[in-house]
């Protein structure tokens, strides 16, 4: 496929390689939005990302999260997350990764999501499978929801009016347990190689789900939205993504919590 995958994957492992360089130098951050934080190694990675798609694709659309983009009329369009995790970057803690995905006409053909501390390179072109420095994964086999480990996360923008505390107290009583990585495309990631069993979030952007839906559907996985409809980057913000065998028992427990029917009270805290 034009090598699409491969040049994602040789600009994936600059940008992460330039991250690193920050994050050992430790680097200030800004607020842009109430706990909505950026640093300057956001903006030195995107701008490297979008200056080598664009002398590899120059008629190619970017979006990209720092509002580096390119519009063109093309039906190739790049979603790119200069830096995913920034919150955990700028408190020196090593969990953040550098992600692009690439649609044509609105379908996920490849996708990388590279995390530079590990060293871990996960990739996935539709119909080739997904891959972890180039060893094939897959989903994990649980089947029930009290043997798994799932992980969320919350957003930075509008984080008073997100009702997912309430999800997370349900499905972590009621599991081996929730993470929370602070970083959506690692979560993705770590659904399509089994080391967690699902992941679910609300409020997410294009450019964190990109490459990791297509990883996840590729390794075997199932992506929808959290009440179960066909999911689209562009117009589900919120999603769940699962190894497939906790698809329907995860949507029916999350209905429950939709509903108010909360199968764990909250203790008295006395
Ligand atoms: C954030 C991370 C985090 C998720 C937030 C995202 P950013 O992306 O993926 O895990 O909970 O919703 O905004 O801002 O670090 O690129
Ligand atoms: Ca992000
Ligand atoms: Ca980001």
């Amino acid at each position: 496929m034009a090598g699409y995958l491969e040049t994602a994957v040789e600009i994936a492992r600059e940008a992460g390689a330039l991250l690193a360089g920050y994050f050992e130098r430790r680097v200030r951050f800004e607020l842009k939005g109430e706990f909505d934080l950026v640093t300057e190694a956001d903006r030195a990675s995107e701008k490297l990302v979008v200056e080598r798609l664009l002398t590899h694709f120059p008629s190619h659309a970017i979006v990209a999260e720092e509002g580096g983009g390119h519009e063109t009329s093309s039906e190739y369009r790049w979603y790119v997350d200069p830096l995913d995790g920034t919150t955990n970057f700028a408190h020196g803690f090593p969990m953040f990764n550098i992600t692009m995905g690439l649609q044509r006409a609105g379908e996920a053909v490849a996708g990388v999501v590279y995390d530079p501390i590990r060293q871990e390179m996960f990739s996935a072109e539709r119909g080739s499978g997904a891959y972890l420095n180039g060893k094939r994964i897959r989903v994990s086999g649980v089947r029930n929801l009290g043997e798994s480990l799932s992980s969320t996360g919350f957003p930075s923008r509008k984080r008073s009016h997100d009702v997912n505390i309430h999800f997370y107290y349900q499905v972590a009583m009621a599991s081996h347990g929730v993470r929370r990585t602070g970083s959506a495309a690692i979560d993705l990631a770590y659904v399509a190689s089994g080391r967690l069993d699902f992941f679910w979030e609300f409020g997410l952007m294009p450019w964190d789900m990109a490459a990791g839906v297509l990883l996840v559907q590729e390794a075997g996985g199932r992506v929808s939205d959290m009440r179960g409809a066909p999911h689209d980057i562009n117009s589900s913000p919120h999603v769940l993504a699962d190894n497939g065998s906790l698809h329907e028992p995860t949507l029916a427990f999350l209905a429950e919590v939709f509903q108010g029917k909360l199968r764990m009270p909250m203790p008295d805290m006395d």
